[in-house]
């Protein structure tokens, strides 16, 4: 068995937990035409559970795949940004996605800033967007602001990765309106499923009230362990949501908080280990499933 095989066997599957044939998702062809982005918000109103490794290690996976990825860091703890090698207590409000989001006279692509990947962006953010969150909920049609910024951007991109805050908020709330679609990263522990029912309760209402074309790419099973009863909660999601939950589970392992103090994504900083594999695997997955083109 190659090197390359192994890693791939390593990699977790809902397909392993519950004992049948792991599918197949091919490795994505070239995009014929960049742009029109799709954009995706990562998001779970539940603290920790890996939203921001998700959208940098995902974003950097689409990378390699040569899609065109920006990230929006979307979360005034600016965790996106701090992995990514950028100590945002310095940038000025004005290098910020706040500058962006409040002024629509800016010129947005001047506050992109390249990653160490290849055809891998990032919109940082840092404190300042915690006044968003007042002065988004006062201004008329200021659940529309995020969609109004990324618009002229999304010809640039193929794939838009937003990384949310844990609450259910304005800026969330600007998130999920900017979106096509939603990837919810879950660890499987006893209250997640009851944590996801009371989501998916918020998505409809959005749906109903203010984003009808918001989709669930899906849930993702994150910081997997080989243990009794992170295998039960994977099987009752896997019951319960059977279209919804990805195949490939993310599981834990020390190289995730070890790149970020390397200040790279994953792919990048541990290239051959599994926890990047996994992440091109559920890159390979989004695309065949139409997440993602
Ligand atoms: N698969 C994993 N294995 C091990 N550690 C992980 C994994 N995924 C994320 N982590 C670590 O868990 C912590 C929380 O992850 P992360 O910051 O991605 O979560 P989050 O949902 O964005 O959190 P917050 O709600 O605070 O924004 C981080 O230290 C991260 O490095
Ligand atoms: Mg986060």
């Amino acid at each position: 068995m190659s090197a390359k095989s192994t890693i791939e066997a390593e990699v977790a599957t809902t397909s392993k937990v519950m004992a049948r044939k792991p599918k197949y998702w091919p490795k994505p062809g070239a995009v014929a035409d960049n742009g029109t982005a799709k954009v995706i918000s990562i998001f779970n109103q539940k603290g920790g559970v890996g939203k921001t490794t998700t959208t940098i290690s995902l974003g950097a996976a689409l990378a390699e795949f040569g899609r065109r990825v920006l990230l929006v860091d979307f979360d005034p703890q600016g965790g996106l940004s701090l992995a990514l090698g950028v100590p945002v207590h310095t940038l000025a409000k004005e290098e910020t996605v706040y500058q962006a989001l409040m002024d629509p006279s800016t010129n947005v692509e001047s506050i992109v800033l390249k990653s160490a990947v290849p055809n891998l962006d990032f919109l940082p953010t840092n404190r300042d967007l915690v006044s968003a969150e007042i002065t988004l909920g006062q201004e008329i049609g200021g659940q529309q602001y995020l969609k109004r910024t990324l618009e002229p951007l999304k010809s640039k991109y193929d794939v838009i990765l937003i990384d949310c805050q844990p609450t259910m908020g304005q800026l969330a709330m600007n998130a999920l309106i900017a979106s096509d679609e939603v990837i919810v990263p879950l660890q499987c522990e006893n209250l997640s499923l009851h944590g996801f029912i009371e989501l998916s309760i918020n998505l409809d209402k959005v749906r109903n009230f203010l984003n009808p074309n918001l989709k669930l790419a899906g849930i993702l099973a994150t910081m997997y362990e080989n243990k009794l009863h992170h295998k039960e909660v994977l099987t009752r999601i896997c019951e319960r949501y059977p279209d919804d939950i990805f195949e490939t589970v993310i599981a834990k392992t020390i190289k995730f908080p070890d790149s970020t103090n390397k200040g790279v994504p994953i792919t990048k900083a541990f290239a051959a280990s599994a926890g990047a594999e996994s992440y091109r695997r559920l890159a390979r997955e989004l695309i065949a499933r139409g997440g993602a083109k």
